[in-house]
């Protein structure tokens, strides 16, 4: 049977990552996992959720989470992909600074993507 539900891409599996990819595949939603680490996604993958051995290769998601450790980590990992973005829908849950989220906002804003902010307040 033909999974209707919408595609969502995670970018970073750590403690926090790799929570999120867990609820929303066991929701049902196709999940995508990448991670720098590429072993830290063996378990989503035997739960049914499909590699992407590159960032480029998650981006093909109805949604975009990136859950990565600062706000260095997510323009390491999002530069290199930048003209891939637009059209695309990007959450970053990384904690960062309110002037950290302004400055990834204006930047997902000046390579065409739709972007939202948000800090997680609470554990894994
Ligand atoms: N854990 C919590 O209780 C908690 C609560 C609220 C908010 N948060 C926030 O959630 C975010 C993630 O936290 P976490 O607990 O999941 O951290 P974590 O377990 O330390 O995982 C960090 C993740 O970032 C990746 N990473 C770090 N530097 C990178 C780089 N330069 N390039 C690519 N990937 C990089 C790591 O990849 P590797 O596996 O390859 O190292 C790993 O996937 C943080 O911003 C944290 O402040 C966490």
């Amino acid at each position: 049977m033909t999974n209707t539900r919408r595609s969502v891409s995670f970018l970073g599996l750590g403690a926090m990552g790799s929570q999120l990819a867990r609820t929303v595949l066991n929701a049902g939603h196709p999940t995508i996992v990448w991670n720098r680490t590429a072993a830290r996604a063996t378990a989503l993958v035997a739960e049914g959720a499909t590699a992407a051995p590159t960032p480029a290769e998650a981006l093909d998601a109805d949604l975009i989470v990136v859950c990565l450790f600062d706000q260095s980590s997510v323009r390491e990992v999002l530069d290199p992909v930048a003209d891939r973005l637009a059209g695309r829908r990007l959450v970053n849950l990384t904690t960062t600074s309110p002037n950290g989220a302004r400055e990834l906002a204006r930047w997902a804003a000046a390579h065409g993507a739709d972007y939202l902010d948000g800090g997680i307040m609470a554990t894994p």
